[in-house]
This record gives structure tokens, sequence and C-alpha cells, in this order.
């Protein structure tokens, strides 16, 4: 197999770095030695790309990512916006002022197309550019998941046709084998009766502190958002919004034709208070006016903890006379439950199907996760690589 080359939207985040690290370390020390390299060709961040055929030489030194991606930790952690890959990206030679849309067309016109997979690490709505991409007969591996959950079913089915074009598992659980564990039931025609799980990381960690009691609401979120385990805006994981996707792709990838629009959804905020995570001001003001729900949030998992149980941020689909309904929202679980007993940002799914009606298919994963997510993109790069060589 010759080597693979990627163009990476969203390399200045944090999937995006970390991809970089990965590669540098797993991949680009074996181009030209190795069956599957990757070689990272362009790298784009909002607003700018830079993009060299040959390949970008930073993928030959994990000192000067490692170094710059604690740079960016250390100012995240401190509250302040990451600069030092950007800073990085723009000092770059040919750096180019603009976006998706103009790397896409700029590697057209190179007649590259056939030869790079685009990795999308972005939390924007590029559906328009995977839709490009695709009718162009180009790949793309998604950790971002609003192409897919977003966009209506035709342009879902659309994008997905073609499983060797378009990679999507790490859309949900950071990659740990739901997606395409959905996609063969559908293949095989083992009808999926129904899903429940934990798929937030994020919000399931909230959980647990909560339950445990030690720290406050707010000073929780705080931490999370520290640790690039919240989506890009919090408030995403709070409005339930981010679960509501996931498990819209899920039930996507099992055949269903369902809609954002069709999850009833139960924000992780509570009733009354929908409105903040509704509310655009900035990320920032957002996490200062959280503390506000510090009693309430600390009164509420007591309570249920006061009875040995405990709440957890459970996303369902249930097929009712032939109709999926889909659910998401806070759930009291037992403790020893599957899904109650999660510790940490663990993830769980339950998927029951014709054939596994009586005990369910069970995967758990460690959730979201910087490390994880990279390591699963390479994963469903190389499952590209094997379909295209094959
Ligand atoms: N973190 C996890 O554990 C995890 C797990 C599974 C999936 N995911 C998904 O992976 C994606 C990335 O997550 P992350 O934690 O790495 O987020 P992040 O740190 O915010 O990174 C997103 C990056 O994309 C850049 N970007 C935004 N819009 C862009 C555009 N139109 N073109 C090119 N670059 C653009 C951003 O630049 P600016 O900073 O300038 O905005 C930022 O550098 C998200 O969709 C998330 O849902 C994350």
């Amino acid at each position: 197999m010759a080597h693979q080359n990627i163009a990476i939207l969203g390399a200045t985040g944090n999937i995006g770095q970390e991809l970089a690290k990965q590669i540098s370390l797993k991949d680009a020390p074996y181009l030209g030695k190795n069956e599957n390299p990757t070689n990272i060709i362009a790298m784009a961040g909002r607003g700018g790309f830079v993009l060299k055929q040959g390949g970008i030489e930073i993928q030959n030194d994990p000192g000067l990512i490692a170094e710059l991606q604690g740079i960016d930790r250390k100012l995240a952690s401190n509250g302040q916006p990451r600069t030092a890959f950007k800073n990085w990206l723009k000092g770059q030679p040919g750096y180019q002022e603009g976006q998706a849309k103009d790397l896409f067309d700029k590697i057209v016109k190179l007649g590259l197309i056939d030869d790079v997979v685009f990795v999308d690490l972005t939390a924007d709505d590029l559906t328009e550019v995977h839709q490009q991409i695709i009718e162009a007969k180009g790949s793309i591996v998604t950790a971002n998941k609003i192409p897919v959950a977003q966009s209506s079913w035709e342009v879902f089915q659309t994008l997905t046709r073609l499983r060797r074009k378009y990679a999507f598992s790490c859309s949900v659980m950071a990659g740990s084998g739901a997606v395409p564990y959905l996609q063969k039931c559908f293949d095989l025609k083992d009808e999926v009766l129904s899903i429940e799980g934990c798929f937030s990381g994020t919000l399931g960690k909230l959980c647990n502190l909560l339950h445990e009691g030690k720290i406050t609401f707010s000073e929780a979120i705080r931490q999370l958002k520290a640790a690039g385990d919240t989506e890009p805006d919090a408030r995403d994981d709070l409005s339930g919004m981010d679960v509501a996707r996931k498990i819209v792709v899920l039930a996507r990838a099992a055949g269903y034709k369902v809609d954002l629009q069709n999850v009833v959804v139960a924000p992780f905020i509570p009733e009354g208070f929908e409105d903040l995570a509704a509310s655009r001001c900035n990320p920032e003001e957002f996490m200062e006016k959280c503390s506000v729900l510090n009693e309430i949030m600390a009164d509420k998992f007591r309570e249920v903890k006061g009875r040995g149980m405990t709440l957890k941020y459970v996303a369902t689909l249930k097929i009712e006379d032939g109709v999926p309904k889909l659910t998401v929202g806070l759930r009291e679980e037992e403790l020893n439950s599957p899904l109650g007993s999660l510790k940490g940002n663990a993830n769980k799914v339950l998927i029951y199907t014709d054939t596994d009606s009586d005990i369910p298919w069970d995967l758990g994963s460690g959730g979201s996760g910087i490390k994880r997510t990279a390591k699963n993109v390479r994963g469903d790069l190389r499952d590209i690589q094997i379909s295209i060589a094959a």
C-alpha cells in the first residue's frame, strides 16, 4: 500500500494537535518504510491553511508539536484562548487565508482529490464541504458529528453511501465502534429494536462529580473545559444537543430515517434554566453564569443519592408501532446497573436487535478523550486505506 495523504480541517484544535502528534510519532517516521504511513499535506484552522504536496514538516518534529500542545493546554487551563498552534500555522511559508472550501478547491485544482483523505476535526457545519468532497469522489473521516446528524436524511444517505469513502465512527463514543456495529446490523438486516446508552464522557464525568458531591457544578464545568473534555462551547453538552446529535447518528447508522427534530431532549440544565444553555453570551460569560445552578444541582444529586440511586444522562431509541422514538435526558439508575455503575467519563451503549433480543450487544468505552479519538481517527484512516487497496 502506498502512503496516505491527509488534509486536516481543525488542525489547530485539541484533536487536530493530538492527531498530528500521533502521526509524528507513529506514522511519519515510517514514510517510505512502512506499508501505510500517513502523510499530512494540508492543515487548516479557522480562516486559513497550509498545503504542501510533499508533506508538512512539523509531522517530522514530535518535539515541536508537544511543545505547542503544552503551551495551548496551559493557556486553556488558565481560561485563555489557545494561540500557540494557531500562530505557528499562520507563520508557515505558504500560509493562505481562506475557508475549508478554498482548501478543497485548491486540492481539486491540483488534481489531488483522489489522493487525499479529508479529516474533519472542527465542530462547524461543514456539510456543504462534505457534500462537495463526496461529489468529487474524495474521501472523508469525520469526528465532527454536525454534517452527519444535522443534515437532511437525503444528504446523510449521499454522504455515507460508500463506506470506503466516508467514515464517521469517531462522531460517537470517540470512535469506539458503535457506528460500524450498527451499520453491520443494517447491512445484515438484523433489525435494531432499541439503543440506550450514556454517550457523553463530559456529562458522565459531571454526573459522577455531582454524585460525589465534593465540588460545585460550576467548578466541575470549569475543570472539564480546561481539560478539553467539553465540546468547544460547553453549552452544547449542557443543552443535551451534543447527545441528541449522537443518538441521531446511531439511529441513522442503523437505517432509521430520523432527524434532530425527532429527539425529545430534556437538557442537563434543570427546568426553568434552559435559557442559560440556549443563551448566546460568549462561552466565558456563560461559565460565570453557571454558578447560579450550584445549589440546585447539588440538591438534585444529593436527594437521588439519599435514595441509593444515581443520575445519568441517558439517550434512547425505541421502536413503537414501527416508529423510532428518540429521547435524551437525566434518568435515575440503580448504582449497580450497566449505566448506573459507569465511572469517570466512561460511555456505554446497549443495543437490542432481532438476534440479540434477550442479552444486548454491550459496548463500553472510556468515552471522550483526545488521545482515544485521535487514535480512532487513525483507525478510520487505516480502514479507508485498506478498502482502497483491496
Ligand atoms: N474532544 C473529544 O474528546 C471528542 C471526541 C469525539 C469527537 N469530538 C469532536 O471532534 C471535533 C473537534 O473537537 P476538539 O475538542 O478538538 O475541538 P476544538 O479544540 O475546539 O477544535 C476545533 C478546531 O477546529 C477549528 N475550526 C473551527 N471551524 C473551522 C473551519 N471552518 N475550518 C477549519 N478549522 C476550523 C477551530 O479553530 P478556532 O479555535 O479558531 O475556532 C479549532 O482549532 C468536534 O466536532 C467534537 O465534537 C471530540
